[in-house]
């Protein structure tokens, strides 16, 4: 038996997104496409917007010390140009509640869900939507910057360009490489734009991006390694090398490998994705060329059955050990997610959560593996054979 131990102050939670468990948001592209029945309906998610309180209890109660949740644009923001201070009034009360458990924030300016004014007038494609975006910041980091002091601008860039433009199977369904590229270099110009802005008015924010990376392998066959080489460097890289000197950490979330030649056979998930957790150590050691610290945003797995998630929480945790043993400042690991929720394109059918929520009665109840994860957040330690 081994003990591994992480740097003291480390910080363990998991994290949610605005649509995908608080219910009753109708003004969003996505809500929008579910009226045309272009995706799954959401409708009331699992709730959380009345029921935050029970899921922070949960968290607190299973060890966690960090949170990551995001702010609804649609609801700061329900029509253009005009805020509601009720919905600052909410998203006050849960920074509150989540710091009375004893738990750090850290929070999401915009988690894929887009105001239907935004959308509709063409979302990240309008010339000055990185202006339109870093508006909302501001009237949100003005009234919420004693609530919380660890932020990021966007989530996972290049999924939602490339479900978004390239796979189309997300809003606005458009397959059209010129949009995905318009799209693209606005969210570069929104991320720096805020955070210059931010940083004008509040230099002690901790604001960064959370940046969706793949561990591309390959074989030894020489053009398998270019390839290897080039998609690394567009999907990984491209939007991180146009972003990173304004940055004061990056969120990795970590889902895929890919194998390019040769391929080694891995367990796969709910959704048919492989369980490679040693693929986000590379990731993370790769991520040091960046000299910032780095929080993982999200890792996690569908398991409805919580057959194998216990043992890949405990491989991820270990992976997060063996790349901050080799030199990546880790600050903080977050499961995906706390709770069941709504898995996009997917609906309600893929359970990430350390906790099941019944789809009928939004009852809670704490999983096995939230169980195996509680030991390693309280301890700070995993114990390996
Ligand atoms: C997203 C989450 C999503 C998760 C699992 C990430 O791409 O940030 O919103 O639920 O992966 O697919």
């Amino acid at each position: 038996m081994k003990e591994l131990k992480f740097p003291e102050g480390f910080l363990w939670g998991a994290a949610t997104a605005s649509y995908q468990v608080e219910g009753g948001i109708e003004n969003c592209d996505w809500a929008q496409a579910a009226r045309e029945g272009k995706v799954p309906v959401c409708g009331e998610a699992a709730d959380q917007y009345n029921r935050y309180e029970h899921d922070f209890d949960l968290a607190k109660d299973l060890g966690h010390n960090f949170t990551r949740i995001s702010i609804e644009w649609a609801r700061i923001e329900p029509e253009e140009g005009k805020f509601d201070p009720d919905a600052i009034e909410h998203y006050k009360k849960v920074l509150s509640a989540i710091h009375k458990r004893g738990l750090k924030p850290m929070v999401t300016f915009w988690h894929f869900t887009l105001p239907t004014w935004f959308s509709d007038k063409g979302g990240f494609n309008q010339k000055n939507s990185p202006e339109i975006f870093m508006r909302y910041c501001l009237y949100v980091i003005g009234s919420l910057h004693e609530y919380c002091d660890l932020w990021d601008t966007i989530n996972e860039p290049m999924v939602w360009v490339n479900n978004g433009y390239t796979r189309a199977n997300w809003p606005p369904f458009k397959r059209n490489p010129i949009k995905f590229w318009g799209a693209l270099q606005n969210l570069i110009k929104a991320h720096n734009l805020v955070y210059q802005e931010i940083k004008k008015l509040y230099p002690a924010l901790n604001v960064g991006v959370v940046k969706d990376n793949i561990n591309f392998v390959s074989d030894w066959k020489p053009w398998n390694k270019i390839a290897r080489a080039a998609v690394d460097s567009f999907w990984n890289h491209y939007f991180l090398k146009r972003t990173h000197k304004n940055c004061d950490h990056i969120g990795l979330n970590y889902y895929f490998h890919s194998q390019i030649g040769k391929k080694k056979y891995f367990q796969k998930n709910d959704m048919g994705w492989d369980l490679n957790a040693d693929g986000m150590r590379q990731v993370l050691i790769d991520l040091k060329r960046y000299k910032k610290p780095i929080y993982i945003s999200e890792a996690g797995t569908a398991d409805h059955a919580d057959a194998h998630r216990p043992e890949y929480i405990r491989d991820l945790v270990k992976a997060t050990h063996e790349a901050i043993s080799a030199g990546s400042d880790v600050k903080g690991f977050l499961y995906w997610s706390l709770i069941d929720n709504y898995e996009w394109a997917l609906g309600f059918e893929k359970e990430f959560g350390l906790i099941h929520v019944d789809r009928k009665t939004q009852e809670r109840t704490v999983r096995n593996s939230a169980l195996v994860y509680k030991k390693i957040c309280e301890s700070n330690s995993l114990t390996i054979e």
